[in-house]
Order: C-alpha cells, then structure tokens, then sequence
C-alpha cells in the first residue's frame, strides 16, 4: 500500500466569493449548491479543493448552519464534493455531477489509514506459510481438486490472432461459451452483448459501483456478508446495511424497514452457498425479493460464483426469474482457483456497454491469454466429467464434515452443506471475544470469525474442501482443544 500525504488548500476562506445575491427567487441551499457548482465549473474551485467548514460558511453566507449542511449533503450525493472524515469537504477529483459515469477516489484507495489492516487476518496471513497450521480460511479449493484439463499450445502468432477475437467486451469465442452455459443452467437467453468479461467477479463489482452508485450511496447486503470485508465500498464511498437472514435466506421485512430509511440503491445478494454461511436463499424468499425491488424499483446484484458446485437441484437463479431487474455475476475462481481470474456480468445490453467503457477508461482491460485458457477450460471435452468428479468428492467430503462433526454439537452447531465451499459452525455458550479466536490463531487452526463478515461474534467460516480424512482428524483434535479453553474462558 502507498501512504500519499494529502495536502489540500483551503479556499479563500474570507473572500467576498461565499456571498449570495439579494435578488434570486430560489431557497438559500440550492443558491448555494448553485454557486459552488458554478466555481468548480469555471476552476474557481479546484479538484481537491477544501471548502471552508460548515460552521464557517455559515458565518459567511450570514445563513443557518443546517441550510448549509443541506447544500453540501446535496453536492455529496450528486458527486460534486466528497466529505472525507478529518479533512472537511472537498471538490471531487472524479467526474463531477455525472451520476452514471465512473469515479474512483483513487486517492481514498490508496490512503493506508482509510483500510487498516485487521490484525486477526494479519496474523492468519502470516500463519499460511507455516506447515503446521490448518488452512480453512482460504476461499478456493486445495490445488488437487481444481480441475484439470489439456493446457493449449499455442505459439505467439496464435495468440495475435486469438487477440483479433477480442471486443471491448471481452474474448469472443469465451462470451459465446458463457452464453451457452448460461442458457443450459439458467434457461435463459443471453446474447454476447449482454456479458462483459472481467478479471474475476470483484472487479465485475466493482464497475457496477463506479458506474451505479454515488459517494454517499446505500446499498443494502446479506448481514453476514463477505462483502464487508472488501475494501471496494469504502474506496467508492458507499454505505453498506447488513439485512438480517433467516432459515430461508435475507429477511424481506427487515430489508423493506431498510429500504424505507436508508434510501437503498441497490440490493446485493449472493443467494446460492452463500460467502460465509454456506446457506441456500430459499425460491419462495427469491421471489418475494424481486416482487420488493420491483415495487421499490432496485436493481438486484447476484453474485453466483458457487452455484456450480451444488450436490442436488437448487431454486432457480433470481435473473431466470427477473432477467431485466437482475443483474448476474459469475466467476471461474471457485473452480478453478485464482490463478484463472475471470469473471463475468450478464445484464441488459445498454448497462453492459456504459460498463464496458467505465472498465475501458479505467484501463481494466483483461489480455486475451487468461480468457483462452477459460475458454479451453470450459470446452475442454472432459470438463463436464472432471466438474461431476470434483462435485461427488466435495459431496463426499461435506458428509464425512458433518458425520465428524458429531463429536463437537455439545459446543458448536453446525450448517447443513448442499454445496459450495463454506460450512458455518456457531458456538452455542457465552460470547467469543477477540481474545477467544486468538486461541485459534495459537492452535494453528485458520478459520474465518464472523467478525471479519458482521457484527456477530460467535461463528466461523470453514472451508471444509481443504480437508482430507487426514486433515478433519487434525481440525476436530484440535477445535475440541481450543473448545475446552473457550469453555473456561
Ligand atoms: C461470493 C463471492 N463473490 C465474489 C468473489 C470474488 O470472486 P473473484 O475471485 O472472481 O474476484 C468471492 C471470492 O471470495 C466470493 O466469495
């Protein structure tokens, strides 16, 4: 990370250019908001630029502080400032008042004390590269499990001519691949247009926030999410407002409640093996979800990066249900690991081409190499079998889990597994502090706390695809250790 030292002027604090004239008709905020967007038209006022404080202001529009506050709350939510805890408000470096065009507070990104590292991820980091640790935490398969398939070979000129097949969209023989496979899972109709290529589901993310959102935006997410331990939102200056689930997934009443006082813009929600519960939203609760954004007219986000690696028959997938109100994320990740970070967005044609230039300015263009590989992946005539294979031994390892899992009920519950990478296991007694989990650090045993994805304390994501028999013995040896040293805490 780079530590910028940010330095940004104050504007003429006392100069006579924070006056108002007597005769407009308009209410004072928006003769206000007017002004300002007035100077930063014409370089009165700078990107980067520090407005006075509120409090200031007021003195010198001879107004009420709230009026003034209202003007710039309408400046933050339309782009044209951006408030920055600390430093006051400050004209927005990206492009102003242009509500769809992407924007990147580049600066907030690379700022080392906007994202402080967690000290407990810090640590699991650190423990990776040691043998002896259990690593559950990771959320990727173990390498022996990720499919294989014949590598292509391919000599330089094959590529340049691969290179001819790519659109800004992306690499035209993979597209047409994921619309097959989109209309054989999702029985739905997707032409290329409809799907951009990226490099991993992240970044589809993202783009989806530069172009979609405004700094100050809402956008209401699963509550545990691992959504909140994405720095994207932040750097984007978007709130996010955990919906708590049920059995059947995000409950549609708290999320309405949410809806009506937060101003959402924009619901996500990762309905298939979800990241980090492993749950399952149920069809009926996707259903009630599109009848709610439809009503409040909220776009949806699924993001549906596990939904191939499910042991039985899932709810069908919440785009085949709405395919205009829904927008569908995809990765090849969970399969075939990060080395192969490709991802992709199915939505209607005109988002897909704001997004496609919104990736173009940012420069996010992904080299054909990475996407022939995919495309060989996929078309690989053993990929359907290898994808069966590695399904069975996931099943086979989610019932060993569970059948272990026995030993330990007293003191944890447990998740059904139906799929996907995640078991979550919830301890059942007093409250975990952060002092609790460090035992797990001490024992070796890398998991994921739900503190990292929620306010809860008491849960824990494990990878249960990382476990041979070997390795589940060693994970119940040693969580039945740290148990009983929670136990006495
Ligand atoms: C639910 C979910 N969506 C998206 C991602 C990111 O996927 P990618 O590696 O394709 O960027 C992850 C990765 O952990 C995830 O769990």
């Amino acid at each position: 990370m780079i530590g910028l030292a940010l330095n940004h002027p104050i504007v003429n604090e006392g100069l006579k250019m924070w006056q108002l004239t007597k005769k407009n008709k308009l209410p004072l905020y928006q003769q206000i908001m007017e002004q300002i967007i007035d100077y930063i038209q014409t370089g009165t006022l700078l990107p980067g630029d520090k407005l006075p404080p509120e409090r200031k202001l007021a003195e010198l529009y001879q107004i009420n502080r709230s009026t003034v506050v209202h003007a710039l709350d309408e400046l933050v939510s339309l782009g044209w400032v951006i408030r920055r805890q600390g430093s006051g408000t400050l004209v927005n470096e990206g492009n102003w008042g242009r509500s769809t065009t992407p924007r990147v507070d580049w600066r907030r990104l690379f700022t080392q004390e906007a994202y402080p590292t967690e000290p407990y991820v810090e640590e699991v980091h650190r423990l990776l590269k040691d043998s002896v640790a259990l690593d559950l935490y990771s959320g990727e398969l173990p390498l022996n499990l990720i499919p294989d398939f014949r590598f292509p070979s391919y000599t330089w000129e094959d590529l340049l001519l691969e290179e001819r097949k790519q659109s800004p969209l992306g690499y035209g023989p993979l597209q047409q691949v994921i619309c097959q496979r989109i209309k054989m899972e999702q029985k739905i109709d997707v032409s290329a247009d409809q799907v951009l290529i990226t490099s991993g589901a992240q970044q589809a993310m993202f783009l989806l926030l530069q172009v979609m959102l405004q700094n100050g935006d809402s956008v209401a997410i699963e509550d545990p999410s691992f959504l909140y331990s994405l720095p994207i939102f932040a750097s984007a200056g978007v709130r996010l407002y955990g919906v708590e689930m049920d059995q059947e997934g995000m409950r549609i009443d708290k999320l309405e409640q949410l809806i009506l006082t937060k101003k959402i813009k924009m619901i996500i929600v990762n309905p298939t093996f979800q990241n980090p519960t492993g749950s399952t939203m149920s069809a009926k609760r996707r259903q009630e979800l599109i009848i709610l954004s439809q009503k409040y007219q909220l776009p949806i986000i699924e993001d549906e990066v596990f939904s191939e690696l499910n042991f039985g028959p899932i709810p069908p997938s919440l785009k085949e249900m709405a395919p205009h109100q829904v927008i569908h994320l995809g990765s090849l990740s969970k399969i075939f690991g990060s080395s192969i970070k490709i991802g992709w967005i199915v939505a209607d044609k005109d988002l897909i081409q704001r997004l496609s230039e919104a990736k173009q300015m940012m420069d996010f263009s992904i080299s054909v190499f990475p996407q022939v590989i995919a495309h060989t992946a996929l078309n690989d005539s053993k990929f359907q079998a290898n994808q069966e294979i590695l399904v069975a031994e996931l099943k086979e390892r989610g019932a060993a889990f569970t059948a272990d899992a026995q030993q330990i009920t007293e003191d944890w519950s447990i998740s059904t597994i139906d799929g996907g990478l995640y078991v979550y296991l919830t301890w059942r007694h007093q409250k975990l502090s952060r002092k609790d989990w460090s035992i797990f650090l001490r024992e070796k045993l890398l998991v994921a706390p739900s503190f990292l994805f929620s306010n809860d304390t008491m849960a824990m994501r494990v990878n249960y695809t990382r476990l041979t028999k070997q390795d589940r013995q060693q994970f119940f040896k040693r969580l039945q250790v740290i148990s009983k040293q929670l136990r006495r805490n």
